[in-house]
């Protein structure tokens, strides 16, 4: 495990939020003349090393994309698999994620989801809320246009309702209507699975992330290459539009 210490991009108590697009399952099982269901299943096994091995690389934010807006698409036996698999995980993790001191959080609109995976989702904020250790955001039908749309509506409300004005309205406005109010920016986003597109992932918050995309299926996608990316990315230079010296 490399050390902490050589990982952290500026200090010891600055966030550090890595996103990760999850992609690559379905063509991991379908190498193997598996269903795609089966590719969701070990990528969620990928999904508790990474959890583990986020504090000791110097990650005190971690957000994975597990369902987007656009996934309604896909078969019905595949959707109905995947809205399984993620009470499961939140039913059989909940108890290791409170002891490891996670925080979970979830981004995406729930209105399309089915209550008992709703409730789970509710349940597994409550239960972690006092950790601090990582703050993990999983996003379940998320999708950053939806969610920028969702957080202009909200705002319009409040402009209906005269609790704000049009001139109050501001990125830093905007920005605390949206589902990552809570959160940092990320600082790196990482796919998976050769695919160089970001799929309307965290749209509005990645304005200045970098980025890794690498061939690695995400079953295939083990705490130590993960790692190695964390600890890569120290070593490149942000600008945020200015110049380094
Ligand atoms: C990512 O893997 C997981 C979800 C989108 C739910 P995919 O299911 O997209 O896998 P590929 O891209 O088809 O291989
Ligand atoms: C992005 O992967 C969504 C998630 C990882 C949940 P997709 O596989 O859905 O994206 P596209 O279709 O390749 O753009
Ligand atoms: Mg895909």
């Amino acid at each position: 495990m490399p050390d902490a210490a050589t990982l952290q991009p500026t200090d010891d108590h600055s966030p550090f939020h890595v996103a990760c697009i999850m992609d690559g399952n379905g063509r991991w099982a379908q190498m193997r003349g598996r269903p795609r269901l089966v590719g969701h299943h070990i990528g969620a096994r990928r999904v508790r090393d990474i959890v583990k091995a986020c504090p000791d690389a110097g990650v005190t934010h971690l957000t994975i994309f597990a369902f987007s807006t656009e996934n309604w698409k896909r078969t019905q036996v595949e959707v109905a698999g995947l809205m399984r698999l993620f009470r499961r995980y939140i039913t059989h993790e909940a108890k290791a994620l409170l002891e490891a001191g996670v925080r979970v959080r979830f981004i995406g609109d729930r209105i399309r989801l089915d209550d008992r995976l709703v409730r789970l989702m509710d349940d597994l904020e409550m239960l972690t809320a006092v950790n601090s250790k990582l703050n993990l955001t999983i996003a379940i039908n998320y999708g950053g246009r939806d969610e920028v749309t969702r957080a202009a509506q909200r705002l319009a409300v409040e402009i209906e309702r005269g609790r704000l004005t049009h001139k109050d309205v501001d990125a830093e406005c905007l920005a605390r209507f949206l589902d990552t109010r809570f959160l940092p920016d990320p600082d790196l986003v990482i796919r998976t699975s050769g695919e160089a597109r970001i799929s309307n992932f965290l749209l509005w918050q990645s304005a200045y992330a970098e980025y890794e995309f690498i061939d690695t299926l995400w079953p295939d996608f083990h705490a130590d290459e993960f790692c190695k990316i964390v600890k890569g990315y120290s070593t490149r230079a942000r600008r945020f539009g200015g110049v380094t010296a």
